[in-house]
């Protein structure tokens, strides 16, 4: 018999109640396990607060919600001095006598709790998620697939009113540090341009992409995906800083701008901008997610019952694996490799990926 804790940290994406179900339910059905919500993840543990989380606990006439919610019951945080309140954290955590811990998280919480883990002595296991996608290690995060959905189903509807105007239609999305989400929507969703923080950029790369677009192909709209952190091999405002929140505008408005005002294309184009933001962080998680969600939740379960801690699950080759979560902190967050083939992909495409 066992009492297990489970938090969410980070930021939200889709699946992550998925996850919550799949622990709850393998840990009931196959052990009898008392499961312990915590909630706001360290905020939580910091206030000795929990939530007895039972099987049928969220049952709407029998239709469980948890598969196609959005979101995390448990609440999340994502920003934070933590680390500041270490031993208070460590002293609540040993007064709620938890046998494991199972946190979802990203890589920065993932590094947080790590370290609250071995300054504690916690039983910890971990379950990667992010549409981020950059949690080393693991080739899926939850809510990633949900996002690049999100994405692709908003270019499919910015492709067409960019098309009907003759319009440059810049689409900002997530991904401050790692591309891999702007790489995958941008190749599913027909984009013209990707730029990604890994792989720098120039404004004569871009505008020459959609000048080859209208007149050797006589297309006159395009596309371009930007990663809110994308980065430019010749704007020392932005190179030096290395920082997209040094721009007064963000990484959408401020490309939209550069293209507007170079030389070769000025009074030739139309530009607009499209924010995504938060939305796609939401939304009914997609079935892949679901998917992995349940696994991971499962697995994560199954490494508490054998006691093999310090773990976080991961998929690998088609299937669910473990792997020491002190590797997995050690190497994230994952960047997009020159090498990827994906970008390779991309640029066999036509698409315009950086300057490389
Ligand atoms: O970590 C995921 C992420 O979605 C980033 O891509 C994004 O920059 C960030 O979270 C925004 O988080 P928030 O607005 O919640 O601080």
């Amino acid at each position: 018999q066992k009492r297990i804790g489970i938090l969410t940290s980070g930021g939200d994406c889709p699946g992550l109640n998925c996850a919550i179900r799949a622990v709850v339910s393998h840990a009931k059905l196959q052990h009898d396990w008392e499961v312990l919500g915590i909630p706001y993840a360290t905020q939580g543990l910091l206030e000795r607060k929990t939530t007895l989380l039972n099987l049928h606990g969220l049952d709407l006439r029998g239709i469980d919600p948890l598969l196609s919610m959005g979101g995390t019951i448990l609440g999340s945080i994502n920003k934070g001095d933590t680390l500041a309140h270490a031993s208070e954290i460590i002293a609540s955590y040993r007064a709620l006598a938890l046998d494991a811990l199972i946190a979802i998280g990203g890589d920065g919480s993932l590094a947080i709790l790590h370290q609250l883990a071995c300054q504690g002595n916690w039983n910890l296991i971990a379950i990667p998620k992010t549409i981020d996608n950059d949690v080393a290690l693991t080739e899926r995060a939850i809510g990633f697939d949900t996002a690049v959905n999100t994405i692709v189903d908003a270019l499919n509807r910015l492709t067409f009113t960019a098309a009907s105007h003759d319009r440059v239609m810049v689409v900002e999305v997530m991904g401050r540090t790692a591309g891999h989400l702007a790489l995958h929507a941008g190749i599913a969703g027909g984009a013209d341009c990707i730029l990604i923080p890994e792989i720098p950029y120039s404004i004569d790369g871009v505008c020459h992409q959609i000048s080859e677009l209208r007149d050797r192909w006589g297309r006159k709209f395009a596309i371009v995906v930007v990663a809110e952190g994308a980065k430019t091999a010749n704007d020392s405002s932005i190179a030096e800083t290395q920082n997209f929140a040094s721009l007064e505008c963000g990484m959408g408005q401020y490309i939209a701008n550069q293209i507007k005002s170079h030389n070769t294309l000025t009074d030739r184009l139309d530009v607009r901008v499209s924010i995504l933001g938060h939305i796609q962080r939401g939304g009914i998680p997609s079935a892949l997610d679901r998917l992995s969600a349940t696994a991971f939740g499962k697995a994560a379960v199954d490494l508490i019952a054998r006691e093999q801690y310090g773990q976080m699950v991961a998929w690998q080759n088609g299937r669910v694996v473990d792997v020491p979560i002190v590797d997995v902190v050690a190497r994230s967050p994952l960047p997009v490799a020159p090498d990827n083939y994906l970008v390779q992909t991309a640029r066999c495409m036509g698409i315009y990926v950086g300057d490389g």
